[in-house]
């Protein structure tokens, strides 16, 4: 896979509201942040997933994590969400020291994700799977979907508008493994921002989805990031759609961050040209 993206783009990522950039303009220098991931390695035997990785994300923000198969971006993200222990380094959320709460307590805290493989009940129904989102359980399923079902509708209004753009709403009552696998990535991504949570990191939301979804994709998570401010997270390898929405671009390789920078940066940086070709041409 090449980073050269020389097909039309949709505008740049829309940035916030002029009160919200001034607001974020005052903050001192460290403030604000979301996430404050540093110094974080990460080995399973003899691989080393993670060395030493340092990323930051303001409130607000929308970043992009890239980088080739197997370069350490999905144990991020378990790194951050507790899935996965760290051997050194720390993890803050809005400034607290999260390094030894559950995946659970994170959630409480406002963290929401999705996953690489889709992180929903496969067995029950959209509607059923959006009910124990909106009622604060995590996609991990701290939450009986027995006791969903019997309590309150799927969605809000701000979740049926969400559903109705990526075309959703007929999907209501079917059962997730029944669903095309882009289909559920689109229905996880509703689960998880139904939650409005203070940050969202996305693994790859647009694999399984075809161009068309793609670009609703893009539209959705453009608007709600310019409407609402959510700040954002995401790994995909989909060159255009990432450097289209995010403003700041983390490139890891081989468990290390390669390279750190605005998106028209980034596509620029022959480190990380080189790191996708590389891998395209058959390095290790
Ligand atoms: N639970 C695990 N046990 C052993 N090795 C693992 C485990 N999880 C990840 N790895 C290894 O750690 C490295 C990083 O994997 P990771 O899934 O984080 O990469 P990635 O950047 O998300 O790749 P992709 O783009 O293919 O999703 C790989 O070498 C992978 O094989
Ligand atoms: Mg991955």
């Amino acid at each position: 896979m090449s980073i050269v993206v020389d097909r039309p783009e949709t505008p740049p990522a829309s940035r916030p509201t002029g009160e919200r950039r001034h607001r974020r303009r005052r903050l001192p220098p460290g403030r604000g942040r979301v996430l404050d991931v540093a110094g974080v390695t990460v080995a399973f035997g003899a691989v080393r997933a993670l060395e030493g990785v340092t990323v930051a994300v303001r409130e607000g923000a929308f970043v992009g994590l890239i980088g080739p198969n197997g370069a350490g971006k999905t144990t991020f993200f378990n790194v951050v969400s507790g899935f996965v222990t760290p051997s050194a380094g720390r993890v803050r959320l809005a400034g607290q020291r999260i390094d030894a709460w559950s995946p659970a307590r994170r959630g409480r805290a406002g963290l929401a994700r999705t996953f690489q493989n889709i992180g929903l009940d496969k067995q029950a129904t959209v509607a059923d799977n959006l009910r124990v989102a909106r009622q604060g359980g995590s996609l991990a399923g701290e939450l009986r979907l027995s006791f969903a079902r019997r309590s309150g509708l799927p969605s809000d209004d701000r979740t049926s508008a969400m559903l109705d753009r990526l075309g959703l709403t007929a999907v209501l009552d079917e059962r997730v493994d029944r669903l095309p696998v882009g289909t559920a990535k689109l229905v996880e991504l509703v689960a998880a921002l139904s939650r409005r949570p203070r940050l969202l990191l996305l693994d790859e939301p647009a694999s399984g989805l075809g161009a068309p979804e793609r670009v609703r994709l893009g539209a959705l998570l453009r608007d709600l990031h310019r409407a609402e401010g959510t700040t954002i997270l995401m790994i995909e390898h989909d060159m255009a759609l990432a450097m289209s929405t995010v403003e700041y671009v983390y490139v890891l390789d081989f468990g290390t961050l390669l390279a750190q920078g605005p998106p028209e940066a980034i596509r620029r940086d022959p480190k990380v040209i080189e790191a996708y070709l590389g891998k395209a041409a058959g390095r290790p």
